[in-house]
């Protein structure tokens, strides 16, 4: 199965997904491409450093269609679609074309703290424990089907950074496990129609 992975910024999620590829983890799942809405982020040189086709696709200044499209085109061969710290919201445009073969990981247990900052929201919160939560994306926020949760327990004196840092650790195992799930057809998702 061939995924495309979208990031935005410093891919720490693509690096635990390239690097399980490399150690033979991630098959039958293979990643052909990755592309970033930031041109400057430092995900890219972790996929070129990988020998991934990386590409930058720079939103500034065209439409949400026209940026999309552009996506869709540079996914052309893709099946599934990882987003891996990738801070654009995706219409229905976009949605459509993969049909429901898009997935996100985010640093909550949704659906509590969906959006920005859920370290730092689960923290001002007073809640005991947080998480990471990888889901199928649909036009909500946050808000898609829950394919996989693990949870990490805040401790006394976190802060959101430290906080995010214990969840990222689960999201760096979690996330290519997913991914290898769906391509062996051990998670079904996607339009029953
Ligand atoms: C991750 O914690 C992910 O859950 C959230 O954005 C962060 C991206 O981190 N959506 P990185 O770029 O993969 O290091």
């Amino acid at each position: 199965m061939n995924v495309g992975v979208l990031v935005s910024g410093t891919g720490t999620n693509l690096q635990a997904l390239l690097d399980a590829e490399a150690r033979g983890e991630l098959a039958p799942a293979q990643i052909t491409i990755v592309i970033s809405n930031n041109p400057v982020a430092p995900a890219l040189v972790r996929a070129t450093a990988a020998g991934k086709p990386a590409l930058a696709i720079d939103h500034h200044g065209m439409s949400r269609q026209a940026f999309e499209d552009l996506l869709i085109a540079g996914l052309r061969d893709v099946e599934l679609v990882v987003l891996a710290g990738f801070m654009r919201v995706l219409t229905p445009h976009f949605l459509a074309r993969f049909a429901g073969r898009v997935i996100n990981t985010h640093p909550s247990l949704l659906p509590a703290f969906p959006g920005m900052d859920a370290p730092g929201q689960a923290i001002s919160a007073g809640v005991r424990e947080s998480g990471v939560t990888v889901h199928v994306v649909d036009q909500t926020v946050d808000g898609g089907a829950i394919l996989a949760q693990v949870s990490v327990p805040i401790v006394a004196g976190d802060t959101p950074a430290s906080l995010h840092a214990r969840i990222q650790a689960e999201e760096h195992r979690l996330l290519p496990r997913i991914v290898r799930e769906i391509a062996a057809g051990q998670i079904v998702f996607g339009p029953t129609s």
